[in-house]
């Protein structure tokens, strides 16, 4: 059986990139996609992932970016059995600070980004391929942060029905608090995440190897009856809110 193949949006840094680690060291042939992580095109390892991880250059905004990117998926993996919509960016604040570069920031990568990159990745799918959505966003990081997030698990409880006659499974991860290179790139110190993360039920931040782990049980067979949901890895954080 040839290895499984797979695609990560925002392979270079963080989630997506413990992602690509974990799915290249489980036999995966993996191509990742990233931005300013990125100095040439494509065919570079990025950001120090394994050498045969493939990184092409593609921003989520643009669909010429987007078409291009699928033609190096056409000719180094042929086809894909796992899609990892992660691509995204936070910009937290109240409405009194969002302008309206931010706004535009948080819908074009994280909503728009993600819907045409699956658009233009469906005649790449294979039958029993798998999507999986990078949600989670909690309300204490601003409303057009929680709106932008919040637009992703309707639309892909949509795709789920919309692709489950080819077979292909349509899923999300909500990652709560994970450390990565996000929350640098936002001034948060690691004594703030540590703060916060005393207030995480099972008193830690998430390592961005948990939500990697979640990802490649949802692309396995073992999820196979799985479409359609959205699976929270949060270590606890907001259990009591539920029903
Ligand atoms: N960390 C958390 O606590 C947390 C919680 C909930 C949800 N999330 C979500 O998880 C996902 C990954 O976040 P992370 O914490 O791992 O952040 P990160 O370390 O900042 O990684 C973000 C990734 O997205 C890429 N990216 C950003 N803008 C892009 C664009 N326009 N086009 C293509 N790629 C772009 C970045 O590429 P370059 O670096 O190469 O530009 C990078 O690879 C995001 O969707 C985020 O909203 C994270």
């Amino acid at each position: 059986m040839s290895a499984p193949t797979a695609l990560i949006t925002g392979g270079t840094s963080g989630i997506g990139k413990a992602t690509a680690e974990l799915l290249h060291s489980r036999g995966h042939r993996v191509m990742v996609t990233g931005l300013t992580g990125l100095t040439g095109l494509t065919g570079l390892a990025g950001a120090g992932l394994p050498e045969d991880v493939v990184a092409v250059r593609a921003d989520a905004r643009s669909l010429p970016d987007l078409d291009q990117a699928m033609e190096q998926v056409r000719r180094r993996l042929g086809s894909l059995d796992l899609l990892f919509l992660n691509a995204g960016v936070s910009r937290p604040g109240p409405i009194e600070s969002t302008d309206e570069t931010a706004f535009d920031a948080l819908f074009d990568v994280n909503v728009k980004g993600a819907f045409f990159t699956l658009q233009k990745a469906l005649p790449l799918l294979n039958e029993g391929a798998s999507v999986v959505f990078t949600v989670g966003a909690g309300e204490g990081l601003g409303a057009a942060m929680t709106a932008a997030k919040g637009a992703l698990p309707p639309l892909m409880r949509s795709l789920a029905l919309e692709l489950a006659p080819r077979r292909i499974r349509v899923n999300a991860v909500s990652p709560g608090l994970i450390d990565t290179p996000a929350y640098g790139r936002l001034g948060v110190s690691p004594e703030m995440i540590d703060a916060w993360a005393r207030d995480v039920p099972l008193g830690r931040a998430g390592a961005p190897a948990d939500i990697a782990e979640a990802v490649a049980f949802l692309a396995s067979p073992a999820a196979g009856y799985i479409t359609g949901e959205d699976l929270v890895v949060s270590g606890g954080v907001g259990v009591h809110a539920r029903p």
